[in-house]
């Protein structure tokens, strides 16, 4: 096939042209990429046509590719560019030193007997050393678990065990919007909760530590995965999904590539954290396969002013920034002059991922930040998916706020709740896949949770979208019981469990409600037991969800009620609860499947004024 990966994704017309030739021989278009990576042995085909899996059968290591063999070609060049909280904080890591320190890791999980298929949990801020300890996992075959640095202890114990960790690489602390954050006193109060050993091992101080085994790199075949990460579904208990090594190198290296156009030169900053897969995909792997310089900040955009981005901007001269839309949003609040006051010249493309992003957002990020010269690649994906699904083709035609056109070799389509395909524009739909590709998880170590991916059976996202008239695709959110919270991920379960854990709450229901800056919020109604002293209760709710999530998972809006809606089965009716959150009249509903029907009129009445401590949530919206 022939193939310009620079013109690919800028011309409707060959973007067509090599969509249909993709969707006819995914085989094909894949092959064409192998060619970026080192094989230790070269693979003779990508698909498996038996179990209709990606299988790249050669051998090649994710972390030689993303350091070793740019440490050979360009030692010296930075890998890393690490900007701190406080102002003037940076540190630069060559291809080189971030190959010595990725080394020094691996010599220390080897001293500890980790070997490949073995779990190594981090729970580190975004650091250089964070990087270079995904990476050490994968040079020796060890499966990394990132845990999100915010998370609180019970959270990260969770994942601990559940994935059966058997190190826990951490620091001292971090900083953040000029606070500290004390992050090994979490991890030793996460791994004391545990019932089976977990050693932690602090990395503070990785120039001190000496290589003792240094080892072979574990070279990887078509078996081997790369990390689980944890992330919320409908039930009450997050699911590690696991990632291949391969097949999820070549989707994220190739996506990166042909989508958001990288040259070798460039300087690419991500705002994402690596406790999500955007850090995983878009800032570790896929930019270091490339051997980019890769900028990361530790720090809060608005803190100690709301110009650190556009400063490191300036600095670093970055050209690809690829943020999300709360983040946007949050910034758009402050004056124009703190953007204008820097030179953003150096910027080529703008991307936004994490949640959608709505026009006035949009428009400023185009408009001022990238001064109506640089596209915005609304990327739409999942922690599911590995890598980029839907994009807009990146050229200045632009069409706000649609994600738009699916990568190469994907089928994507909307269908009803019966399953049939939406074949008309601007009619609501569910969001499906219809195809396989190299980045899809292999699989959940959370068993319940079902996810369909079987040959020729969609997998079903979760999330609403309709087709413009120009059947480009508008993701419009989810559909189910996740809300997205600033671009986190959280299950509407995950906060009921930590609310019933209250004493004299007998149930709970949480929905999402819009919200200007986060996108959504999380709205709790709450019946309980006896009348008590609602401010006790509130606080004790906060604090629990603090407790067993994190700081992340503060319901916004609470209100108390005798009853929820249920089914005549007793299922809480989670969508009438998440209109009436969201101020839509009731009358206009088919009321027919509420047993309790009475109690619908109470809920809207209760969801106008909520009546409690005006310190801790907020009275009116
Ligand atoms: O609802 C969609 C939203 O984020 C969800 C996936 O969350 P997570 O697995 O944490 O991964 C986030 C980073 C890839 C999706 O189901 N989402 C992600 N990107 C977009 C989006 N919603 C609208 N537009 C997007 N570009």
């Amino acid at each position: 096939m022939l193939f310009d990966h620079k013109s690919a994704w800028e011309n409707e017309k060959i973007y067509n042209e090599i969509y249909q030739n993709s969707i006819k021989d995914p085989e094909a278009f894949w092959n064409c990429h192998l060619k970026d990576f080192y094989w230790k042995k070269k693979p003779i085909s990508s698909f498996d046509k038996n179990s209709s899996e990606w299988s790249l059968n050669g051998i090649s290591n994710v972390s030689y590719n993303c350091v070793d063999r740019h440490a050979i070609n360009s030692p010296d060049k930075p890998a890393l560019i690490w900007y701190g909280d406080e102002k003037g904080e940076r540190r630069q890591i060559s291809y080189n030193e971030l190959k010595n320190m990725v080394i020094k890791i691996a010599s220390l999980l080897k001293s500890e007997k980790i070997k490949n298929n073995d779990v190594v949990a981090i729970y580190m801020p975004m650091i250089p050393e964070a990087i270079a300890a995904m990476l050490a996992c994968s040079r020796i075959g060890a499966l990394h678990l990132v845990v999100f640095a915010g998370f609180s202890p019970e959270a990260l114990a969770y994942r601990l065990e559940s994935s059966k960790a058997k190190i826990l690489l951490t620091v001292t602390s971090s900083r953040r919007g000029g606070k500290k954050i004390e992050i090994l006193n979490n991890a030793n109060c996460a791994v004391s909760k545990m019932t089976q050993p977990c050693k932690t091992l602090n990395l503070d101080n990785l120039q001190n530590l000496e290589v003792k085994i240094n080892e072979e790199i574990y070279w990887q075949d078509n078996q081997d995965n790369l990390f689980i990460l944890y992330t919320s579904g409908s039930s009450g208990n997050p699911k590690g999904i696991v990632h291949s090594a391969l097949p999820y190198m070549l989707y994220t290296a190739t996506t990166l590539k042909i989508i958001l156009g990288i040259n070798s030169d460039d300087i690419y900053f991500s705002t994402s954290d690596i406790g999500w897969i955007t850090g995983h995909s878009y800032i570790t792997y896929a930019p270091l396969f490339h051997g980019l310089t890769v900028v990361i900040f530790e720090g809060t955009p608005t803190y100690p002013e709301a110009d650190r981005y556009w400063e490191i901007i300036e600095n670093e001269k970055v050209s690809i920034f690829y943020s999300a839309p709360t983040a946007i949003r949050s910034l758009q609040m402050f004056d124009d002059a703190l953007v204008k006051k820097h030179d953003l010249s150096s910027l080529k493309t703008l991307g936004s991922v994490g949640e959608p992003i709505n026009k006035s957002a949009w428009e400023w990020y185009f408009n001022v930040v990238g001064n109506k010269q640089c596209p915005i690649m609304d990327t739409w994906w999942q922690t599911e998916t590995g890598g980029i699904i839907l994009a807009p083709l990146r050229n200045l035609e632009q069409k706000p706020c649609i994600a738009g056109k699916p990568f190469f070799g994907n089928i994507v389509k909307i269908t009803d709740d019966y399953g049939n395909i939406i074949t008309s524009s601007n009619s609501l739909g569910n969001l499906i896949i219809n195809s396989n590709w190299p980045g899809k998880c292999r699989s959940t170590t959370y068993k319940s949770e079902k996810i369909n991916f079987a040959p020729n059976k969609a997998f079903i996202t979760g999330d609403g979208a309709i087709y413009d008239n120009n059947f480009d695709i508008k993701i419009i959110g989810r559909l189910d019981d996740v809300i997205n919270i600033s671009g986190h991920r959280l299950g509407t379960a995950e906060f009921e469990c930590a609310i019933n854990k209250v004493h004299s709450v007998k149930e709970s229901a949480v929905v999402a409600v819009e919200d200007s800056i986060k996108g959504q919020t999380a709205f709790a109604y709450v019946v309980i037991e006896d009348i008590v002293n609602h401010e006790k209760i509130i606080s004790e709710i906060l604090k629990s969800t603090k407790r067993c999530i994190g700081p992340i998972a503060k319901p916004d809006f609470i209100v108390f009620v005798p009853d929820l809606p249920k089914t005549r089965s007793g299922k809480i009716i989670r969508h009438l609860l998440r209109d009436i959150a969201n101020n839509h009249n009731y009358n206009e509903k088919d009321l027919s499947s509420v047993y309790n029907q009475e109690i619908v009129p109470i809920l809207y009445k209760a969801s106008q004024e909520p009546f409690f401590c005006p310190d801790i949530c907020k009275l009116k919206r």
